[in-house]
């Protein structure tokens, strides 16, 4: 993707009191894997996750989960003609930017991906539920709710990390917060799944997505989970 289409905002280093993975974890995410997290799920969540599910058109699944303006399902759809991505985003504002793919291959060409608005934490539980089985499972640079009480609105700290988990397939995290990908790593190795952290090089300017542009050009270094 042509690294001039990005937002040039500058954006702030991580600030957080943890200096290490949270001392919470082992038992939040425990107790999360051992428990119904029992909220209702709204029937706005619903009807679009069946929308999302009726166009799937590919035996092979991938989640973008939190995907923003859809830069990233664009490129993992046009990179994965095997399998159907599915963008998931709660924000209106940012999946209304998704034509905006400047510079890029027309998104319309395009026939195995779409882009769904709902709530992450109802619509991974209806998958989840369906038995859906993913190929690939993205979170690129989720919120990281960098403080200690807020542990529990990080994805793998959330009642739905145990969903997340029955959906299987390969996890990709990318962070600007090295804790966030050590927990997760962390997190999957209570569930059993092995996972590698590293840090990604972005000297060829080939950004997955807007955050990471926006990132990586404010100097900041950039972290990868990969389950293996
Ligand atoms: C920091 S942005 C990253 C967006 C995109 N992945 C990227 O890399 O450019 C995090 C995104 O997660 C979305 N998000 C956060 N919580 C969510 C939830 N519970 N359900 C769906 N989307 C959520 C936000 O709306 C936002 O677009």
């Amino acid at each position: 993707m042509n690294s001039n289409t990005y937002d040039q905002t500058p954006s702030r280093i991580i600030a957080s009191a943890q200096e290490g993975v949270h001392e919470r974890l082992e038992s939040t995410v425990t107790k999360h894997l051992a428990t119904n997290f029992g909220k209702p799920i709204s029937k706005f969540n619903t009807d679009n996750y069946d929308s999302a599910m009726r166009q799937i058109n590919r035996e092979k699944i991938i989640f973008d989960s939190g995907c923003g303006n859809g830069r990233s399902t664009f490129q993992l759809a046009r990179n994965n003609p095997d399998a159907f991505v599915i963008g998931i985003d709660k924000s209106a504002a940012r999946l209304s930017k998704s034509r905006n793919n400047k510079g890029e291959q027309d998104p319309s060409e395009i026939d195995n991906y779409c882009l769904v608005r709902a709530d992450l934490i109802d619509f991974l539980r209806l998958a989840s539920n369906d038995g859906i089985a993913l190929h690939k499972h993205y979170f690129l640079y989720p919120n990281p709710w960098p403080k200690s009480q807020h542990l529990q609105r990080r994805w793998h700290g959330s009642p739905v990390f145990k969903d997340i988990i029955q959906l299987g397939g390969v996890f990709e995290v990318r962070s600007n917060w090295k804790i966030y990908a050590e927990e997760f790593k962390v997190s999957l190795g209570i569930a059993g799944i092995t996972s590698m952290v590293s840090e990604m090089n972005h000297d060829n300017h080939h950004y997955i997505s807007d955050f990471e542009a926006k990132y990586h050009r404010s100097g900041q270094a950039l972290w990868q989970l990969l389950s293996t």
